[in-house]
């Protein structure tokens, strides 16, 4: 296992003792969760968490939770989540995030809208002074019109790069919208002004600027892993 991924795997087993067994829980997208989803076929696998219930922010982690034999539910069937733990682009100290890269954003953002705590998962690289400073911030549209968001962007600085995939065509995400990575060279000065301007814009879905929403980001670096709390921050 390569070192970053060591670092996530910590990061991620953290998070897992959060968990208690009889929980709704929100589970996240990429490679960081990954490890959260090993465990917990794990632990299930020695009798522990039978009553844990999964609600999945992608169809990559339903996939993946079903080969684990994860048992999953519906947000409409289990509207509240008491726990939810997933990873992020970039984290400021304010523990403000950028997500999306693994094109998720907009059920991420629902499900930790509806989960009374969010936990955040990340390895040292993640964490930034200034969000945008080496991840764009991914911005989920609809189709129509897609391109005249262009000018919309640029006109505030930033660079729209619509979201391809390896044949080249225009990814959809699970929602059938398409992605735009916006690069801020300068980075984001004030990211709740960005994410309300953009987010007002009709035809724009989400964004992946996550305010307030995580309570708890766990980092894990070579020598430590730090838990940090949004009450602090916010001190
Ligand atoms: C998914 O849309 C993203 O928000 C992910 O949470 C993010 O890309 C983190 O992924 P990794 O854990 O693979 O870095």
């Amino acid at each position: 296992m390569s070192d970053i991924d060591q670092l996530k795997r910590t990061a991620a087993l953290r998070a897992a003792e959060w968990i208690r067994d009889g929980m709704v829980l929100g589970l996240g997208t990429g490679s960081t969760v990954y490890f959260l989803l090993e465990e917990i076929a794990a632990q299930r696998s020695r009798g522990a968490w039978k009553e844990l219930v999964g609600i999945p922010t992608s169809e990559a982690t339903t996939r993946v939770a079903k080969r684990f034999g994860i048992p999953l539910a519906t947000l409409d069937e289990r509207p509240r989540i008491d726990l939810t733990i997933d990873g992020a682009d970039e984290v400021d100290d304010e523990l403000r995030l950028i997500k999306g890269l693994g094109g998720a954003l907009l059920r991420e953002k629902i499900v930790a809208q509806a989960s009374e705590t969010v936990v955040i998962v990340v390895d040292r690289s993640k964490r930034v002074k200034l969000l945008g400073t080496h991840a764009p911030l991914p911005v989920e549209v609809d189709p129509f019109g897609a391109h005249t968001h262009d000018d919309f962007f640029t006109s505030m600085g930033g660079r729209p790069v619509f979201r391809s995939g390896p044949d080249r065509g225009l990814v959809r995400t699970d929602g059938g919208h398409l992605l735009i990575d916006v690069r801020f060279p300068d980075g984001i000065r004030d990211p709740a002004a960005l994410e309300a301007r953009v987010n007002n814009r009709p035809g724009i879905v989400e964004n992946g600027l996550f305010i307030d929403l995580a309570h708890h980001v766990i980092t894990a670096s070579s020598s430590a892993v730090e838990v940090d709390s949004l009450a602090a921050a916010r001190r």
